[in-house]
């Protein structure tokens, strides 16, 4: 069985080690790991190997901090202590995007108590979270990388799915940092008078006991989130990539932007807030709606040019030739926005901001324009998920050769 000391991470999380003709996959392995494995599939150049035994554990590996590890499906990661983790997260950056030079990383203020949201599935009277690449629920009693009060929020709700979870299908806990509330789905008949004994809840969208809608604080601004609206689930972290976004929005000195994949504005007011109007688009009626009473609220410190136009349709279906814009920013789920920049470019826009949460998705968008004379100025990442594989990533692309 054959040795080999681990190198890199691929973006799922598996170490990554070189071969004499090509390079092997193996889960499980860290860099610096001195591993023995066995072939597992995969091609001669490039194969899949499964981990059996760590013959040397690099210096970075730790004993996972939580009493589930990864059992749960979450924190992947968690035996790379965090400087590693970050290390080998900024090498997957460079990687996907084909750069020499590893970006920089913005680490998480919080180790841990940083999730502000966590979605966990219910079956009868079981909750918890779904193993990875399983049906089975995982009943956690708590979980150390959410916030307190989300932490909080848990054990509230345990007892009392094991006696009211009789057609809910999921739950997801979200904090603005100051209160948690429910907002949960469901694939059958429910006891509705049941939820106001466990405080504030939505079901399938709408309010059902209490105030489920959040008050995210964002760059001195206060941001209405409904209980359907995306929010990012760090809050530090988030308060860092939005300061990111704007200062690149502001560098390129637009007359005019176009913010794709807007949610709440949790990028629009921040972007609008440098005395430029931005048009916002967003399909989820329910973030539109936030997004245009967020709007309506930011009265105190408004520059006379923050105007905001929200569009609320698909972006696949935008007629983005209709829209004046210099500068763009994206900001699509983890598919990425196939096609979507292509539209962009042709109306020339001189910069564009897209924030990734899939770096590999991401290159593949922004390949086609290096050959239209954009080129990438900066990329840096941020630790939105500490102890996962997952991070955010900020691209800059620039048109032309200025500086
Ligand atoms: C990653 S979130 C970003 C939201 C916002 N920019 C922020 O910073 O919180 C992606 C957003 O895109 C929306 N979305 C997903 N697919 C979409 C599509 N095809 N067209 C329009 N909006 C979409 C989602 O509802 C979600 O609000």
């Amino acid at each position: 069985m054959p040795s080999s000391s681990i190198e890199w991470l691929f973006p799922d999380g598996a170490g990554g080690a070189r071969l004499e003709r090509g390079v092997v996959r193996i889960p499980g392995g860290l860099p610096g790991d001195l591993v023995r494995w066995r072939p597992d599939g995969g091609r001669e150049t490039a194969m899949v190997g499964a981990l059996e035994a760590i013959e040397r554990p690099s210096p970075e590996r730790i004993t996972p901090p939580c009493p589930w590890d990864s059992a749960c499906g979450g924190c992947d990661l968690s035996a790379l202590s965090g400087a590693g983790r970050l290390a080998a997260l900024s090498r997957v950056a460079a990687r996907a995007f084909g750069v020499d030079v590893d970006p920089p990383f913005f680490a998480s203020p919080r180790a841990e108590g940083h999730r502000a949201r966590i979605k966990l599935a219910i079956d009868g009277p079981a909750v918890g979270f779904r193993g990875e690449r399983s049906h089975v629920i995982v009943p956690i009693e708590a979980c150390r990388v959410a916030r307190p009060e989300v932490v909080e929020a848990l054990a509230r709700l345990r007892p009392w799915v094991a006696e009211h979870g009789a057609g809910l299908e999921s739950v997801e806990i979200r904090s603005d940092g100051a209160r948690a509330v429910f907002a949960f789905t469901s694939n059958g008949p429910v006891q509705r008078s049941a939820f106001a004994a466990l405080g504030d809840v939505a079901l399938d969208g709408v309010v059902v006991a209490g105030d489920p809608t959040l008050t995210l604080r964002v760059a001195g601004l206060a941001l209405r989130a409904s209980p359907r609206s995306f929010y990012q689930v760090n809050l530090e972290v988030n308060e860092r990539l939005v300061a990111c976004v704007a200062g690149h929005v502001a560098s390129l000195n637009p007359e005019r932007v176009l913010d794709l994949y807007s949610g709440i504005g949790n990028l629009t007011l921040p972007i609008a807030a440098l005395g430029v109007p931005v048009v916002a688009v967003e399909r989820e009626g329910q973030a539109t709606a936030d997004l245009r009473a967020n709007d309506r609220a930011w009265t105190v410190g408004r520059p006379k040019r923050a105007v905001i136009e929200v569009v609320e349709v698909n972006v696949e279906r935008l007629d983005v030739a209709r829209v004046a814009f210099d500068v763009a920013v994206l900001d699509p789920p983890r598919a990425g926005a196939p096609g979507v920049l292509e539209r962009v470019t042709r109306q020339r826009p001189k910069g564009i901001v897209y924030v990734a949460c899939d770096p590999v998705n991401a290159a593949r968008d922004v390949r086609p324009l290096l050959k239209q004379g954009y080129r990438i100025t900066s990329i840096e990442c941020f630790d939105m998920f500490p102890e996962t594989r997952h991070f955010e990533t900020v691209v800059v692309l620039r048109r032309g050769n200025g500086a």
